[in-house]
């Protein structure tokens, strides 16, 4: 019974979720043993980011670069300062743009 809620409950996200071809490409990237698009798991929820960042054009610059190198600072209050961690060359360049695309295209 709880199986079954819990199957269905998976289903569901998948089905609300903006664009499941990304959030595959952010699972296989590892991106998701710390976040999720609504909820805080160890880094902030992507839909915080995309909130925080929304308006600002420079932002997807400093996102990438921020995915590509690591860093930590921005979201301390969040995440006790833990550091996220740098993944460039583990994902790609054309990866890591489509990651951010995604991220910041989360609060329309
Ligand atoms: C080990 C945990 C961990 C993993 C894995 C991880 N992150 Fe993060 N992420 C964090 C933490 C912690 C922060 C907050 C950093 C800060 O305070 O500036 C963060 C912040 C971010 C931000 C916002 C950065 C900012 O400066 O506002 C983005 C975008 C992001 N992560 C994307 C990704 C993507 C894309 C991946 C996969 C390629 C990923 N993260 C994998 C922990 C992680």
């Amino acid at each position: 019974m709880k199986v079954k809620a819990l199957v269905l409950g998976a289903a569901l996200s998948v089905v609300a979720m903006p664009s499941f071809a990304d959030l595959e490409l952010a699972k296989a990237s590892g991106c998701l043993a710390c976040h999720s698009v609504d909820k805080k798991v160890v880094g902030p929820a992507w839909m915080d980011v995309s909130k925080k960042y929304k308006g600002n054009a420079a932002a997807k610059a400093d996102l990438i670069g921020k995915v590509k190198a690591g860093g930590k600072g921005n979201w301390t209050e969040v995440t006790g300062g833990v550091p996220m961690p740098p993944y460039s060359p583990r994902v790609s360049d054309e990866n890591i743009g489509k990651l951010v695309d995604f991220v910041l295209g989360l609060a329309k």
